[in-house]
């Protein structure tokens, strides 16, 4: 627990945690300092001189609040008028050579420059001088979009390259108004984390590619979840809107942070993962190839299940924690046997040492922790014996074609429960769409054994039901997530004290070990 210490602001006495700079403590307790070019993953670079504030304690009467401790009994000014003339000041020259171009800025909405000039300034231009031309439009590589013109020179973006993802591919060149940020000739932006330059620039300097003009911020509705696109479990919020008479559709990821997991950032391809929650989806139930409703489906499913001999069921790395609990439920129902094979999300010699990981299951810890076999021997076992195969969306082809999968799948008869349009499930004589993560609320852990909490952030138009929907239809007995949990409890150890309606923000760090393994 860190230490707390009191101090005043403009008077009024706060409480505040110690060791911090003055900026990220006083947010903690609703106060804001404006500030463009510090960032707590980037340090404090004291160029921008946003942040001034005065201290009365006989130091010099103005000092950037980036780069000041908080201290016992301190005497903070943001408000007196000479504090309020530098922040005047300050946006002044920063706007002297800007474009003022905000209603067709991609940033509008979200844009520090904007939002301060609303709130500190309100002046209007002295400029009567023609502005310095910058470029614009300027393609930095990896999607990124730089604006010369908007840019207020705060070097966030050069220093994450320097100080985060160690490629050095921005600078700063020339000096004063000539100043501006650049790749270096014919060495674009070239790395798996570019996309985050444009969350960390405060302004529209730096725009994406793949956002930029398909939507204005303040129609998206902002969703806390968990990105499934590797084992880290990274913290994402989803940004959706339903415009009037259509489906609701995601238009972009965006980083959230959570210091135990993912920290301030994500990868680009966790953050354009997006688009295949959008795409490809299975949104209709398939007998035979025939269109069929919904409970006409699960009918023959069940009819199938209980007609088979030796049914194997396949469950995908990506099911939350209590959808995998569903499944080895309807498993143990109907005498089926139950892998989690799952090799094909593994791609060797990918991850890096930041984020990015090789296995690309989002809830492999999940399918061990519950005791799910998924090695490939079994599931080869399983599959030459079965009469039955019915596949809870996993992905087989993840990483391409498995030629003895393959044949052996071509032999069997096999059902596909899945939420996407895949090559590996055209064979299956039933298809029943079901939800993506997107679109269910549930838990997953991570490769670190960290246990996250998501919810259900997308309502589809044409909504595919959650897999646990299924099993429960199935004759399983678990009625919905919560309802999984005191078997959960009961049967993985380090799981045993978890109330899922309590998961914090951040995650819990599960004890592991021999602790961790399944009970019964
Ligand atoms: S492009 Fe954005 S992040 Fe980079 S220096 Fe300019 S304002 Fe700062
Ligand atoms: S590192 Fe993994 S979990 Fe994180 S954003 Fe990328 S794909 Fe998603
Ligand atoms: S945030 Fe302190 S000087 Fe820029």
């Amino acid at each position: 627990m860190a230490e707390m210490v009191k101090l005043f602001v403009n008077g009024q006495e706060v409480e505040v945690e110690s060791g911090k700079n003055l900026i990220d403590a006083l947010k903690v307790v609703g106060i804001e300092i404006p500030h463009f070019c510090y960032h707590p993953a980037l340090g404090a670079d004291g160029n921008c001189r946003m942040c001034l504030v005065g201290i009365e304690d006989g130091r010099p009467p103005i000092v950037p609040a980036c780069k000041t401790p908080v201290q016992a009994g301190m005497k903070v000014l943001l408000d007196a008028e000479h504090i309020k003339k530098i922040q005047h000041d300050v946006l002044e020259f920063e706007l002297i050579n800007h474009p003022i171009d905000c209603p067709v800025c991609d940033q509008a909405g979200e844009c520090s420059l904007q939002d301060y000039y609303m709130k500190y300034s309100l002046d209007d231009s002295r400029m009567r001088v023609d502005q310095v031309a910058k470029a614009k439009r300027m393609d930095f590589g990896c999607g990124v979009v730089h604006d010369q013109e908007r840019c207020v020179l705060c070097a966030r973006c050069v220093r994450f390259t320097r100080q985060i993802t160690k490629t050095g591919e921005l600078g700063i060149v020339n000096r004063t108004d000539a100043a501006r940020v650049t790749i270096f000739p014919g060495r674009p932006l070239n790395n798996r984390y570019a996309l985050n330059i444009v969350d960390l620039c405060p302004v529209g300097a730096m725009t994406s590619q793949d956002f930029r003009f398909r939507q204005r911020v303040w129609f998206l509705k902002k969703d806390a979840s968990i990105c499934h696109g590797c084992s880290r479990g990274c913290n994402i919020y989803i940004d959706h809107h339903r415009e009037k008479y259509k489906d609701d559709i995601i238009y972009r990821f965006r980083p959230r942070t959570n210091l135990l997991v993912n920290g301030y950032f994500i990868c680009d391809a966790g953050r354009l993962s997006y688009k295949e929650e959008n795409e490809n989806r299975q949104v209709t139930s398939l007998i035979e190839g025939r269109q069929a409703p919904f409970d006409e489906t699960i009918a023959a499913i069940r009819q199938k299940l209980d007609q088979a001999r030796k049914p194997l069921i396949l469950i995908s790395p990506d099911c939350s924690l209590e959808q995998m609990w569903a499944v080895r439920r309807v498993s143990t129902l109907y005498g089926a046997s139950l892998s989690g094979f799952s090799d094909a999300y593994v791609k060797a010699g990918d991850g890096d040492d930041f984020l990015i990981n090789d296995d690309k299951a989002a809830n492999r810890r999940g399918l061990e922790l519950l005791g799910i076999k998924t090695d490939r021997k079994s599931f080869i076992e399983a599959l030459q014996k079965t009469d039955l195969f019915v596949n809870f969306n996993n992905d087989l082809h993840f990483s391409g074609v498995d030629e003895e999968i393959d044949a052996l799948l071509g032999t069997v008869q096999s059902i596909a429960v899945c939420s996407h349009q895949r090559d590996v499930f055209k064979t299956a004589s039933i298809i029943l769409p079901i939800a993506s993560y997107s679109e269910y609320g549930g838990t997953i852990i991570n490769q670190d054994y960290v246990l996250q909490a998501f919810a259900k952030a997308v309502v589809k138009n044409e909504a595919g039901k959650d897999m646990l929907e299924v099993t429960r239809l199935l004759g399983g007995a678990v009625i919905d997530a919560r309802h999984a949990w005191p078997g959960i409890r009961k049967s993985v150890a380090c799981l045993a004290d978890v109330d899922p309606a309590a998961i914090p923000a951040e995650g819990i760090k599960l004890q592991t070990g021999e602790d961790a393994n399944v009970g019964a």
